[in-house]
């Protein structure tokens, strides 16, 4: 989960990175309040998850409070890059010496942790790691030694940092480590750490990922996510713990296994392309288990997509053999049925593997008038993509 810029902000106060006051505002009036509170002066910073924001036009230093309510209302409801602008943050002004680049991240490549960081810091930061990669220096940082002062004083010395700040920035990337361990971070990126006019280093534009498999042991993370710009399907679907992305088609998708699913969209799309170009509406794998409920929770979602036209069920028993899974959809159909919620769009079900035979009678039995059966998968999709197209 990636962070807003504040969030990141929070984050390092909390293990004590140098940063400056700000506040977080969604209207313009309220900067004039929170500027007066700031000093009289702030810097106007668009909150999107992107980057890039201040040559889009996104930071804008504001000279009073007068001047922070119009900037504020110039950047509110900006676009940036395909982001709308909900929130600004206010943040007291930097008397701004020199800029500097700092990240850690997962390296995946070497199985192992990374320290970046340049003495060129700043907006063009992407610049300069594509044309003087020298200046941008990358130490690793072993995941059970982790950012020791010795670790920290070799990252500081391979950028080049001047003397009279490398204590402070050996200061900085231990809290910064912390940052990254203790918030189960996969990145934590300042872009700019600047010497401000006193000698200071503060951290004012932080970047933070953090790790969605660590979610179990960070409570406090939850209160983090962005519920206003997530999909209201997909929200309702992790609420049911399913595993459920929603994409822009019209064929609905249920299948078992990730990988089964990946391919099953792979083969809807190239259906498509001979049925008015319909294309898979969702990603979702009910995984291995495949119960009516899980099954009746899927089929709720997906049907409940009004972008839906025909749903595909592609099933391989494995573990869990083809009857269970047919009587899985069968009670789950009832289960939607007895909950009042309508049942109208097309199911083409394919079932293979273990025990298809006995799946696909029970099926045939059941005669459900919206459930029609193809043995393979191309013809399963194929029949899906039609329908859709047909609707
Ligand atoms: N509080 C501040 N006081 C003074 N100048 C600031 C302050 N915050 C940012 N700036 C200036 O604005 C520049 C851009 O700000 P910032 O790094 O926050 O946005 P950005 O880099 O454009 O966004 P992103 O990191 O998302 O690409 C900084 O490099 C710095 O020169
Ligand atoms: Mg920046």
């Amino acid at each position: 989960m990636d962070l807003f810029e504040y969030q990141a902000r929070d984050l390092f106060a909390k293990h004590d990175v140098p940063v400056l006051a700000g506040e977080v505002i969604d209207t313009p009036e309220a900067a004039r309040e929170v500027t007066e509170r700031l000093g009289g002066r702030a810097v106007v910073k668009a909150q999107v998850k992107v980057g890039g924001r201040g040559k889009a036009g996104g930071v804008k230093l504001a000279s009073d409070p007068a001047d922070a309510v119009a900037k504020a209302e110039a950047i509110l409801g900006m676009d940036i890059k395909g982001h709308t602008v909900h929130k600004v943050m206010l943040a007291q002004t930097a008397d701004i010496v020199d800029e500097y680049y700092v990240s850690f991240l997962l390296d995946r490549t070497n199985r192992t942790f990374l320290a970046m960081a340049s003495v060129e810091g700043g907006v063009d930061i992407e610049e300069v790691a594509a044309t003087k990669p020298e200046a941008l220096a990358k130490v690793a940082v072993d995941a059970v030694d982790g950012v020791t002062e010795a670790k920290a004083r070799e990252i500081v010395e391979a950028a080049k940092f001047p003397a009279e700040i490398a204590d402070q920035v050996v200061a900085a990337l231990q809290k910064l480590w912390d940052v990254f361990v203790k918030e189960d971070a996969l990145l934590v990126e300042v872009n700019p750490l600047v010497k401000t006019g006193d000698g200071r280093i503060v951290a004012l534009d932080g970047k933070v990922s953090l790790d969605a498999n660590a979610e179990f042991r960070q409570p406090d993370h939850a209160a983090l996510e962005d519920k206003a710009a997530a999909d209201p399907l997909e929200a309702a679907a992790k609420a049911k713990n399913l595993n459920y992305v929603k994409l822009d088609g019209q064929v609905g998708i249920i299948g078992n296994g990730a990988g089964l699913v990946m391919s099953t969209l792979d083969v809807v799309a190239y259906a498509g392309e001979k049925h008015s170009g319909v294309k898979p509406a969702n990603f979702l794998d009910i995984g291995g288990g495949a119960s009516a409920e899980v099954m009746a929770n899927g089929l709720e979602i997906i049907l409940g997509d009004p972008d839906v036209r025909s749903v595909f069920v592609n099933v391989f028993g494995g573990i869990t053999s083809c009857d269970a899974v047919a009587n899985g959809i069968v009670q789950a159909l009832e289960l939607l049925k007895s909950k009042g919620e309508e049942v109208n769009k097309p199911l083409v079900v394919r079932l293979d593997g273990n025990n298809a035979e006995l799946g696909r009678k029970i099926l045939t039995d059941a005669a459900h008038p919206l459930v029609q059966q193809v043995d393979t998968m191309d013809g399963a999709a194929d029949k899906a993509a039609e329908l859709a197209a047909a609707k």
